[in-house]
């Protein structure tokens, strides 16, 4: 493990859910346990692909991991810091080393500032470059995210997803990170521009040794990017692996399913706007015991409902099944 350039360990991020002032008053405040126990780590020049349903967790796990949003409990160890016990200056000097594609396009676009003054901004959060020096390495940015030059003097509305998206991408590079969090980077584009973006990505990992936290609902487009994919439902990961084993032999039931639904959806050749999931936004129902997927788990229902899936003290741990490939389920798909 000392090679990794990011631990995750036991990561909890619970919001209080507001329930009207009766309930609060009689004292009933509810918890989102949005991130419930997220453990993983990402070595120098990688990438690992989150993916799993809207609502699932995935940009919880995103801002906690970078400090943008404080954690419940668990570790985050980047570089052989703990960002978790981190605050102020020391982690705000560490910030240039990590840094966020947030999934709305329009993020950190100021909308009244062109292009060139983005990047300008970006440019001296943390430096004070010279004229000269910021303007040979906005030239540099703009070529790194493939746009021409001629970009510089328009405006954000002027661009179109794709371009606000390298833009975007630019921004994130002026500071100079090691570790990108990729948040549905190419979630609002159309699919031949999807796939420029996974390239430009992939491209700019070799050239600048970056590496990737690539979130996605997608697992087609996770399973391009990444190296190893950590598959999340509700709050926990639930299968973790490398790509290949994730996509086409998954072990959990839920990453079957997450498949299956994706290679449907492609056939029926769905609109974009059914996107975010084959069942929608979760509504962090779940049971209250044992296995968080049981309700909706084909192998559960086939098996005639084993009470070990549903039993307070059996919540399926993610176990080791081969090397590298953790799956947390009693009865794994071979
Ligand atoms: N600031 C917040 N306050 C309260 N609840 C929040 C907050 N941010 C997120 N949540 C809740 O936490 C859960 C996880 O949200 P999150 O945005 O991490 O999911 P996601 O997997 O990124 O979804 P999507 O694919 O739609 O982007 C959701 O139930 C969401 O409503
Ligand atoms: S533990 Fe049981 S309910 Fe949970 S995923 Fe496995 S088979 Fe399904
Ligand atoms: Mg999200």
């Amino acid at each position: 493990m000392s090679e990794s350039l990011l631990e995750v360990i036991d990561l909890k991020k619970h919001f209080r859910q507001r329930r009207g002032l009766f309930a609060n008053l009689r004292g009933a405040e509810g918890v989102i346990p949005a991130v419930d126990g997220v453990s993983f780590y990402l070595k120098e020049q990688e990438t690992v692909g989150l993916v799993g349903e809207s609502g699932c967790g995935k940009t919880t796990v995103g801002k906690t991991i970078l400090g943008l949003t404080g954690a419940t409990s668990g570790k985050v160890i980047f570089a052989g810091h703990e960002i978790t016990a981190m605050g102020g200056e020391p982690l705000r000097a560490l910030r240039s080393s990590m840094q966020m594609i947030f999934q709305d396009l329009d993020a950190g676009l100021n909308p009244k500032m062109r292009i060139e003054q983005i990047l300008r901004e970006a440019l001296t959060v943390h430096h004070r470059p010279s004229d000269a020096e910021c303007a040979r390495r906005i030239h540099e940015l703009l070529d790194q995210v493939k746009l021409k030059s001629n970009k510089l003097s328009q405006y954000p509305h002027e661009l179109s997803g794709g371009e606000k998206r390298r833009i975007g991408l630019a921004r994130v590079l002026a500071v100079g990170p090691r570790f990108i969090v990729a948040d549905e980077p190419t979630s609002a584009l159309d699919v031949s521009i999807q796939a420029q973006v996974v390239n430009l990505l992939r491209d700019l990992q070799q050239d600048l040794a970056l590496s990737f936290l690539f979130i996605s609902h997608d697992l087609r487009i996770v399973e391009l990017m990444s190296h190893k994919v950590a598959v999340m439902y509700l709050g926990k990961i639930v299968e973790m692996g490398v790509s290949e084993r994730i996509s086409h032999r998954p072990a959990h039931p839920y990453t079957r399913v997450l498949w299956t639904s994706l290679v449907e959806k492609q056939n029926r050749e769905a609109q974009p706007a059914a996107a975010s999931g084959a069942w929608g936004v979760f509504d962090f129902e779940r049971p209250s015991a044992g296995c968080r997927f049981a309700p909706r788990c084909p192998v559960y229902q086939a098996a005639g409902r084993p009470a070990i899936c549903t039993d307070a003290a059996s919540e399926p741990p993610l176990r080791e099944l081969s090397s590298g490939h953790y799956c947390a389920c009693h009865f794994p798909l071979s």
